[in-house]
């Protein structure tokens, strides 16, 4: 199986790298020549991409590649449509002509958190930033292409590098004695790695065209704790302590969303319903205890070596 994975030193790329690899051959896509030793390509250039895509010719395009700063979004609309729009279209529409799968990713903020219960995946989407806008615009584009396609929407995104809440909590807590944290917005904090596992079962069970038929389109992955980002942070700390990796647990306050003011508004409510994707492909998504455990195991290794 020829692969191309774009975003490849992303949160989700560098989990997926190494599961794709068992795969088949993946060409490893980024801005910058990465670890990797990625191939570097700006993405919002699509002439080029489509050159690279002609020249690679993969039977999956993971596309791991997106415009993630919610809050740089709103003053940036035109880059993140570009990333989270233009390119999925592009790559889908590539896809389509090319006899090639498309497996993307998509985002909770799709919805305006206003539900009382889990999203499921055909509850109408009304995203309130432009974020959420661009990545369901993304969604739009590739659906109406005809591409063999997997969309997983997933929501609050850790691993051990890039920019996350997790890592932006332990660096903060090195810096404060006490933290104010958002104590009014709910959703599930999901662990790269779980998601890249999640992803690369559900491409490697589309091996037929009836697969295609019965289960093409979007899913909702999250791992399985519903929480506040205020006790997520809790959470972390307790956990970075039991590891020795934090000496003491800051002090945790909890605070309103409108004490914090950014400059993307945030769904109060984006916990999604994983339902189908657990019945349907077997998945049993880990929850967060557990999860932060083992990344903050991975960070401590990391740390240790450099
Ligand atoms: N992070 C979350 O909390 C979250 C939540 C819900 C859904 N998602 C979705 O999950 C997917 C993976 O997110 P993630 O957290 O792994 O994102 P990430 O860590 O921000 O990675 C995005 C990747 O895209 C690359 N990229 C951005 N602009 C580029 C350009 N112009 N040319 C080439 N590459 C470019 C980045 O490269 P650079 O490092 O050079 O910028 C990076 O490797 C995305 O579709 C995202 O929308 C994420």
């Amino acid at each position: 199986m020829n692969i191309l994975l774009t975003g490849a030193s992303g949160q989700l790329g560098t989990e997926l790298f190494p599961l794709l690899s068992e795969l088949g051959n993946v060409t490893a896509v980024d801005r910058n020549r990465g670890p990797l030793g990625a191939l570097s390509q700006d993405l919002t250039d699509l002439h080029q991409c489509e050159i690279m895509l002609n020249s690679i010719r993969p039977d999956w395009v993971v596309n791991a590649a997106a415009y993630t700063s919610v809050d740089q979004a709103e003053n940036n609309q035109e880059l993140a449509f570009r990333l989270n729009a233009d390119l999925p279209a592009c790559l889908a529409h590539w896809s389509a002509n090319n006899q090639c799968s498309l497996l993307h990713f998509s985002t909770d903020y799709v919805f305006d958190g206003s539900a009382k219960r889990a999203y499921r995946e055909d509850d109408p989407t009304r995203p309130i930033n432009v974020y959420g806008d661009s990545k369901r615009a993304g969604e739009l584009a590739i659906g109406a292409s005809g591409c063999h396609h997997l969309i997983v929407r997933t929501s609050w995104v850790y691993s051990t590098h890039g920019n996350n809440f997790l890592l932006t909590m332990l660096r903060l807590a090195g810096q404060r004695p006490q933290l104010g944290v958002v104590s009014d917005q709910t959703g599930c904090p999901t662990w790269a790695r779980n998601l890249a596992r999640t992803a690369v079962q559900l491409l490697r069970a589309m091996e037929s065209e009836q697969k295609w038929h019965d289960y093409g389109g979007i899913y909702h992955y999250c791992d399985s704790t519903v929480t506040t980002w205020y006790d997520f942070a809790r959470k972390i700390f307790e956990h970075a302590v039991e590891l020795g990796l934090l000496q003491t647990m800051p002090v945790l306050n909890a605070v309103e969303s409108d004490e914090y003011p950014q400059l993307a508004e945030r769904p109060r409510y984006s916990v999604l319903d994983t339902g189908t994707v657990c019945e349907r492909f077997g998945i049993i998504p880990p929850d967060l205890k557990w999860s932060i455990k083992e990344c903050l195991k991975d960070y401590q290794r990391d740390t240790q070596v450099r």
